[in-house]
């Protein structure tokens, strides 16, 4: 498993704002869609891609295009939602797949409740989107499942990440073609399960129902 804290004053500017319990639903919204087209662009530095000619008006040239298989983006549903425009605006050939999971707030333990997504995914590229990465018993669960229906590379986007989920992932994903991308690694989870400093309930301040 491989970590990259993007370290940008773009994506530190933005992650400070959604830090900041004053900052509303519409505003959380639309930063978290930023936040993520920012990164993005980090995480599909090794997108797949294939030579292609271009005739420009002066000249012809080779370019790249996205190559086959598509990319496949999967949000975790509910908060993973509010991340999807901001990573396919970046990758407008990717299929998107679905992956409903609830963490059991008194054990912390994750379960699926809808899947909707290829049943093989031999070869494909696969960007799963968590704002969160808690205590990593979720997105531990749902690169699992990726890479047992074939997935080559899993690339997890994340707007946070705890050291304790870092661990984790480390310890259950090791060896695997892993990677997670995130705006911050934070200093550590509260007694709820919450990331300390964090912002809160994602899910809650992406749909206002905190
Ligand atoms: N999920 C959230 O939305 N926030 C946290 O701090 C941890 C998990």
């Amino acid at each position: 498993m491989r970590l990259h804290v993007v370290d940008h004053p773009l994506v530190a500017h933005k992650l400070s704002t959604l830090r900041d319990e004053r900052t509303d639903s519409p505003t959380f919204r639309r930063l978290t869609d930023e936040l993520v087209t920012l990164l993005a662009y980090e995480a599909t530095r090794d997108v797949r891609t294939e030579p292609v000619d271009i005739t420009t008006p002066v000249a012809v040239t080779e370019g790249i295009r996205l190559s086959y298989p598509r990319p496949l983006v999967v949000p975790i549903l509910r908060a993973g939602l509010g991340m999807l425009d901001g990573m396919t605006r970046l990758l407008p050939t990717a299929e998107v797949g679905f992956l409903g999971m609830v963490r059991n707030e008194e054990t912390l333990e994750a379960s699926t409740y809808a899947t909707r997504m290829p049943d093989d995914l031999s070869g494909r590229q696969v960007y799963v989107l968590d704002p969160m990465l808690a205590t990593g018993g979720t997105l531990v669960a749902a690169v699992r499942m990726l890479l047992e229906r074939g997935a080559t590379d899993v690339t997890a986007v994340v707007l946070l990440a705890a050291p304790e989920g870092v661990a984790l992932m480390e310890k259950e994903l090791a060896g695997t073609p892993v990677t997670v991308v995130t705006a911050a690694l934070d200093q550590r989870l509260n007694e709820h399960g919450y990331i300390v400093p964090g912002l809160g309930d994602a899910g809650d301040r992406l749909y206002g129902t905190a």
